[in-house]
């Protein structure tokens, strides 16, 4: 069985979990969850990069935090013994693996996807419930993120929606904090499971009826003429799917959710919609849904000044790298017009193939959010338990005006 449990990955989410547990805070507390930001800064104190107890280093600095993803002598390495597929692997076959995916990643590729992604959008606002009421997770964001990576992938309209809680429950595999239950644990493997045999069954029907997705696509020889077995198939459309996804839905209601703790920052982009696309980037600086990269030291090096060991484990914090004061003014402040450098996509060789992709998703769901005058119904909010990842368990608003014609609702 392949999605996200190779010997690598349980490693990985080994390693991470030892990561989580060296910082001198606790993180599962929900005060951490509510601004993890202001906790990270306990670590800034004491400069850009740390040695934790152990041979596990932090980093917080942003400029660190590139040298660390631009340094061939940090990667995967022993992390990836046996993984087939390219979130793991150092280069070069990780070029080779990623080049083979790459096709609907483009500019070109995404920016034809773009009217079919807002169609999406509008339908999907269309259909909220009369009262305006509407959970911004389970209601918009999840089923556009499903929708866009199925589409990719080359699975069919009406197989699509059995697929939402397992790919979830998939996405929390990579979260040390959401293994520590056993049952969360189990659903995970069953989710694999099952997607994974899934899998196998489009993998077969697209070796016999070739179709225009990307199932299609790595199913035919590469350029050198190799062919990729099923597992490998597997494996990467498998990660590629729970890569995709989750983010996707986090992005879109950790966005939201900032802007509506900043009401005059969202009545600005409403009266402002030219500004979306560098909300989108702002947005994604001040809380990525992704907290934590994860290298190894391949050999030793040195992190500004600090030596690393051969076999160190470095985590890189990149939210608060995005808040470097270094890097940003009044990094803690939402300011949609900065334009800012981060590293939410991450950098390097392994930056988010998505990137392009999400952005259009964000923008899309996002700008017609804010043309709904969205309104927070008041129920309190609660962050997921996760740590890497950091959403939403739900996020219910109710949308006081209608998209399509920027009036009232009824
Ligand atoms: C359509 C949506 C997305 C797809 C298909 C996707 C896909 C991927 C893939 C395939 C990689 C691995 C690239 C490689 O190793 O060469 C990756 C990396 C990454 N993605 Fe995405 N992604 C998506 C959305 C997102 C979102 C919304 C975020 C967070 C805001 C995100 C953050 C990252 C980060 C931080 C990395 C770097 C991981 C590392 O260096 O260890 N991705 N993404």
């Amino acid at each position: 069985m392949t999605i996200g449990s190779t010997p690598a990955e349980v490693i990985a989410v080994d390693v991470a979990r030892d990561f989580w547990d060296r910082l001198p805070f606790d993180v599962r507390g929900a005060e951490y969850h509510a601004d993890p930001y202001r906790f990270q800064e306990r670590l800034r104190a004491d400069g850009p990069v740390l040695r934790l107890a152990g041979e596990v280093v932090v980093v917080t600095g942003y400029r660190e935090c590139l040298a660390v993803l631009g340094d061939e002598r940090f990667g995967f390495g022993a992390l990836n013994t046996g993984a087939q597929s390219f979130l793991m692997v150092d280069p070069p076959e990780h070029r080779r693996l990623r080049t083979r995916i790459a096709a609907p990643f483009t500019a070109r590729a995404v920016a034809r996807l773009r009217p079919a992604i807002e169609h999406r959008v509008a339908g999907l606002l269309a259909g909220v419930d009369r009262s305006g009421e509407v959970d911004v997770i389970a209601g918009l964001g999840a089923p556009l993120a499903l929708d866009v990576i199925c589409a990719l992938v080359g699975v069919p309209l009406d197989e699509r929606p059995q697929w939402i809680q397992a790919l979830s429950m998939m996405a929390a595999g990579f979260d040390p904090e959401a293994l520590r239950d056993a049952a969360t644990s189990d659903r995970v493997n069953c989710a694999r499971l099952d997607f994974a045999r899934y899998l196998r069954g489009l993998i077969e029907q697209r070796r016999a009826a070739p179709a225009g997705d990307l199932v299609s696509a790595l199913v035919r020889p590469g350029p050198d003429g190799s062919v990729l077995t099923t597992e490998q198939v597997t494996t990467a459309v498998g990660q590629l799917v729970v890569a995709g996804y989750e983010p996707a839905v986090d992005l879109i209601a950790n966005g939201l959710y900032a802007l509506l703790c900043h009401p005059g920052r969202l009545a600005w982009l409403r009266a402002g919609p030219e500004h979306t696309a560098a909300a989108v980037e702002e947005l994604l600086r001040y809380d990525p849904p992704i907290q934590l990269l994860t290298r190894v030291a391949l050999r030793d090096a040195v992190i500004a000044d600090l030596p690393v060991a051969e076999g160190t484990v470095v985590g890189l914090l990149t939210g608060a790298a995005n808040r470097d004061p270094r890097l940003h003014t009044e990094p803690h402040r939402l300011d949609l017009t900065r334009a800012p450098q981060h590293l939410s996509l991450g950098w390097g060789e392994h930056f988010c193939l998505g990137a392009k992709l999400v952005r259009v998703q964000a923008e899309a769901m996002l700008g017609a959010l804010v043309r709904c005058h969205p309104v927070a119904t008041g129920e309190p909010v609660r962050h997921k338990p996760t740590l890497i990842s950091r959403g939403l368990e739900r996020l219910p608003v109710v949308l006081t005006a209608d998209p399509a014609e920027d009036g009232r609702w009824f």
